[in-house]
């Protein structure tokens, strides 16, 4: 593995279907980083999948349960953390991200999401919901906090999870 090139956590934030559990996962092999799937921390702990919290609990447990495990994330280093696709819509989220994370937002177009995720079965706000005109509304009403969120983006069309990283080393 080489060295690391960063000197703060990276946080993945964007969209379902952005790319974060992928650039994630490529950058924590290349650079001999710690990975927190935080969708996946959160099952485990659970013992149940995303959609059957979503439908037992509500969306409101699962957000609180994002918000505890980002404040818990903090105490890590050199670790990259994939966050929820929900996660920046919370303001007090935010403000916890930023404390040890450098923000990385990833973008993609929804034609590309749709592709991305019109196989996956975990994502309870996409189902029913998989269409463009859906994905593009869902994306238009968050963008403005992804955005606000966001150190650094990067556009995923079109490019390979070897670009996207290379590209998002390049501009830290
Ligand atoms: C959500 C995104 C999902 C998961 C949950 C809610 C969202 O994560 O946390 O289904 O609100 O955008 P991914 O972005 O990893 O799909």
């Amino acid at each position: 593995a080489h060295n690391k090139p960063f000197s703060c956590n990276i946080v993945l934030i964007g969209f379902m279907g952005a790319g974060k559990s992928t650039v994630s996962e490529y950058l924590s092999r290349k650079y001999n980083m710690d990975t927190v799937e935080m969708d996946q921390i959160i099952a485990e702990r659970e013992k149940m999948s995303i959609s059957d919290i979503f439908s037992v609990h509500g969306e409101e447990y699962f957000r609180d349960l994002e918000t505890n495990l980002l404040i818990e994330m903090q105490a890590k280093t050199n670790t990259v953390i994939s966050c929820g696709g929900g996660v920046p819509m919370r303001e007090r989220n935010v403000k916890e991200m930023k404390k040890n994370g450098c923000v990385v937002l990833l973008t993609a177009a929804p034609e590309t999401i749709l592709e991305r995720v019109k196989d996956s079965h975990d994502r309870p706000l996409l189902e029913g919901n998989k269409t463009v005109s859906y994905i593009s509304e869902l994306m238009e009403k968050r963008r403005e906090k992804y955005e606000a969120a966001a150190d650094l983006i990067i556009e995923t069309d079109e490019k390979s999870t070897q670009e996207i990283c290379e590209e998002l080393v390049q501009k830290m």
